[in-house]
């Protein structure tokens, strides 16, 4: 329903105003033009509403309702909460709350739920992970939810790394994870530290940038035998992504779906050892 010029925020005004106000919603579903003037919508609103019919309007609310303030399932045992949703989960059940209103990263994305099942079945109590592009630190969090004993989140925007930190303070987990920014150089070395070989390197980026990092020595971060879970990239684009692989110590040896969307897990050298319920061999 939106267009360009118009923003999330626009469109969320204008929806909750037409939800508790049938005259508002009448306008703008029979004259939008005399609704623009009428209640002085920016133009931004009024793009964000272009073409509104009264099925589309009960959808988009749905959505915005959904997705700012319900639970999300983001895998059977993962549960993703808006912020100020402190309800225990039951058993081994684990919630991540969220600050809301950046979509990406708030569980919803098939890649993320990808990377979130890698970590599920790879991530063994005690290792130490580095989350690379975390975004809103959803990974980083559910890592140290996991077990992990220490996180390493980066990221290139500064939004993202004040909004990771935001999230990991809301769930308490800021004494394992550390949320720096920064990308691949940051998690080679820090100044003045010795190079740590981390166990686990989760990455969740667009395919030339992964291609980049592969080339940049993505694999020096991990000790032999670590395990590199590679998503943000579609099914058709995996036979490139293992050629490039072929030139790294990386062996892939699980994946996993979720519609047109794929996950490669590759582990660093030649020790193969049984980590996991590696269920899908390639
Ligand atoms: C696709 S989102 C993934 C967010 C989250 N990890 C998830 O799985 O939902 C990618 C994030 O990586 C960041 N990013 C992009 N290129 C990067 C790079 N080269 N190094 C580190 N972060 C990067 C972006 O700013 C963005 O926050």
């Amino acid at each position: 329903m939106r267009s360009n010029g118009s923003t999330p925020l626009a469109l969320i005004q204008v929806l909750s105003r037409a939800a508790v106000d049938p005259t508002y919603l009448d306008l703008l579903l029979t004259d939008p033009v005399r609704a623009t003037e009428a209640y002085s919508l920016t133009a931004s609103q009024r793009l964000s509403v272009e073409r509104l019919t009264r099925e589309s309007f009960y959808e988009a609310l749905g959505g915005v309702v959904s997705h700012w303030f319900a639970p999300v399932r983001v895998t059977p045992r993962i549960l993703a909460l808006p912020e100020w949703d402190d309800t225990p989960t039951a058993g081994s059940e684990i919630g991540l709350r969220l600050r809301r209103g950046w979509p990406f990263g708030n569980g919803t994305h098939p890649t993320t739920q990808l990377c979130l099942r890698a970590l599920e079945t790879f991530l063994r109590p005690g290792d130490s992970v580095v989350d690379l592009g975390t975004g809103t630190g959803i990974l980083a969090i559910a890592a140290a939810r996991m077990g992990a004993s220490r996180v390493l989140a980066l990221d290139t925007e500064i939004d993202a790394v004040a909004d990771a930190r935001y999230n990991i303070e809301l769930n308490a987990v800021q004494a394992v994870v550390t949320v720096e920014h920064g990308s691949l150089e940051r998690a080679l070395a820090t100044p003045g530290e010795a190079p740590i070989l981390w166990d686990i390197v989760v990455v969740n980026l667009a395919m030339p940038t992964i291609l980049d990092l592969l080339r940049e020595r993505l694999s020096s971060t991990l000790r032999g035998g670590g395990t590199l879970v590679l998503a943000g990239f579609r099914h058709h684009e995996a036979d490139f992504l293992r050629q490039a692989l072929g030139h790294t110590p990386l062996v892939p040896f699980a994946e996993d779906r979720i519609g047109s969307w794929m996950s490669l897990v590759c582990r660093k050298g030649a020790d193969l050892a049984e980590r996991g319920r590696e269920t899908n061999q390639c």
